[in-house]
């Protein structure tokens, strides 16, 4: 839905994936908001200058005084592992780093970058608010799926850590948090609409320090796995789809994806949808020139060519705790008594505006069987238009930096401007400029 309602995303951030998560499902989210506003989680220590006999007491959080012996569906994890179960390892020696950790009522899940560590021992290390390990914490889990390793609670832990064994001096401890973007590569341009939707609160980021110097498309599962395991009790629905592909409702009886997802009832772990594959023939511009330049390469305007309806590579909204493992485009594995659901085709699919480029991953469907009887399929007018105008604004706000004239400049500053000269104020004057157009 977000990739639907913000087409800019499509537009612009094609080179990485971003997975989007439903805000409809916020009661753990809303009652450790409620605690986040009155003791921080970031509490401020405030070192005490003359030696005190009183020591710093870490504060007492009302959300934050559960302890669990155990791991919930721990055995069902391990026969799952006994029979690899979502398995796919890779990139085998790479380091062992911690991405986030992220608690809810009932256990606390750390991710890793490490895609090859499935089913492997590793202890949770567990630190209070000052960093200090909490004695007599830790525990051995395991690591399922792929990067994720999921620990019981304990008593006042803010910060976790892991280790191969319990004597080992655990990595540096990162925060625990509980609040989707997630970005590998990234370059300075299209940075600034990530900092945007930051901004207006629209998506949270999840940035992704390597240790390698490039990355491969697989390195995608490992953020998966970050989405669902920062979505669970925190967002109802999460769509698992990447920034070229938008939903689209075509049944107009339903109004939106939360009116239509909200007829499936508790037993529904997943529900999938079709693709359409669009051609995209070319590659989107790299910086903003114009209205008309934007206009003009507006995927949903400018590429029509689209495949028959498939099924193979359907894309899913799950229901992140229903979910034990996903997969690229759907679970791996559910939880038990849990069912997946298709929505029919003519009710609503996927538009993929997928790349026809040679040589790169998937490439050569165009004389794939499944995808070549291609036909003529525009987008619905009334939609396009209204994403249009939004995509074109945002993109503005962001990219259509305008000149400083000088004439804007107030007396007093102006006063200083003539003394310490015109560097200062990098202004340009109206009548140096012969055009109101932006410098960039
Ligand atoms: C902080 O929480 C306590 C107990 O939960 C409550 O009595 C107090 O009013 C809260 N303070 C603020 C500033 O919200
Ligand atoms: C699981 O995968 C590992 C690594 O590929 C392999 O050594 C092992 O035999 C597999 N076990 C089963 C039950 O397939
Ligand atoms: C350490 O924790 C375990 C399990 O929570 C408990 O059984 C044991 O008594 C504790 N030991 C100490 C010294 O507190
Ligand atoms: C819930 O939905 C599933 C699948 O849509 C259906 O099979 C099941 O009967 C429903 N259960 C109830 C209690 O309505
Ligand atoms: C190709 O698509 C057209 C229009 O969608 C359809 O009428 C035709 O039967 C299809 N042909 C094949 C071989 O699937
Ligand atoms: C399909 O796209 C082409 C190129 O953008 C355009 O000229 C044509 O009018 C479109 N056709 C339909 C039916 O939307
Ligand atoms: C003035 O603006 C230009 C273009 O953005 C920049 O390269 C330059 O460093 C600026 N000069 C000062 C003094 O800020
Ligand atoms: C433009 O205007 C400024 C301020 O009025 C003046 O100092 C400057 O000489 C003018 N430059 C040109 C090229 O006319
Ligand atoms: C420059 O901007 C002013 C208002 O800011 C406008 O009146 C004027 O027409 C513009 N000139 C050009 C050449 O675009």
């Amino acid at each position: 839905m977000s990739c639907y309602r913000n087409g800019i995303k499509c537009m612009l951030l094609l080179f990485f994936m971003g997975l989007a998560a439903l805000n409809t499902y916020s009661y753990w989210r809303d009652s450790l908001n409620v605690n986040t506003l009155n003791t921080s989680m970031h509490p401020e220590v405030i070192v005490e200058q003359s030696p005190s006999t009183t020591p710093f007491q870490c504060p007492f959080e009302s959300w934050n005084q559960v302890h669990s012996d155990i791991v919930p569906n721990e055995n069902l994890h391990l026969e799952w592992i006994q029979n690899n179960i979502s398995r796919r390892d890779n990139i085998l020696e790479s380091q062992i780093r911690l991405l986030s950790s992220f608690v809810y009522p009932d256990h606390i899940s750390i991710i890793t970058n490490s895609q090859r560590s499935y089913g492997q021992k590793v202890y949770c290390r567990y630190f209070n608010c000052l960093r200090e390990e909490i004695s007599n914490s830790s525990y051995q889990s395991i690591f399922f799926p792929m990067n994720v390793i999921r620990c019981p609670r304990r008593i006042g832990v803010k910060y976790m850590s892991i280790s191969f064994d319990s004597e080992e001096i655990p990595q540096e401890p990162i925060p625990l948090v509980y609040r989707v973007f997630e970005v590998f590569n990234m370059n300075e341009y299209s940075r600034k609409i990530i900092d945007e939707y930051l901004r207006t609160g629209e998506i949270e980021l999840t940035v992704i320090q390597s240790e390698y110097k490039t990355i491969d498309w697989q390195f995608h599962l490992l953020q998966i796995n970050e989405c669902h395991q920062r979505s669970k009790h925190h967002s109802k629905w999460v769509i698992n789809v990447d920034i070229d592909e938008r939903l689209v409702i075509l049944d107009d009886k339903i109004k939106s994806v939360g009116s239509l997802l909200s007829g499936y009832n508790n037993t529904v772990a997943e529900v999938g949808f079709a693709i359409r594959r669009i051609q995209k023939t070319e590659k989107l511009p790299e910086k903003y020139e114009s209205d008309e330049q934007i206009i003009s390469e507006m995927e949903f305007l400018k590429y029509n060519v689209s495949s028959p309806v498939s099924w193979g590579a359907y894309k899913t909204i799950y229901r992140p705790e229903k979910i034990a493992a996903m997969y690229y485009h759907w679970a791996y594995q559910r939880y038990p008594d849990t069912v997946a659901e298709y929505v029919k085709s003519e009710i609503a699919l996927f538009r993929h505006y997928r790349s026809t480029e040679k040589n790169i991953l998937g490439s050569g469907w165009l004389t794939d069987p499944n995808y070549k009887n291609f036909s003529i399929v525009s987008e619905e007018t009334k939609l396009a238009e209204k994403l249009k105008e939004n995509v074109l604004k945002k993109i503005k706000y962001v990219y259509d930096p305008r000149v400083l004239y000088c004439e804007e400049i107030a007396e007093i500053p102006y006063e200083e401007y003539k003394e310490f000269g015109h560097d200062i104020f990098n202004c340009t004057f109206r009548n140096e400029t012969g055009s109101n157009k932006s410098a960039d």
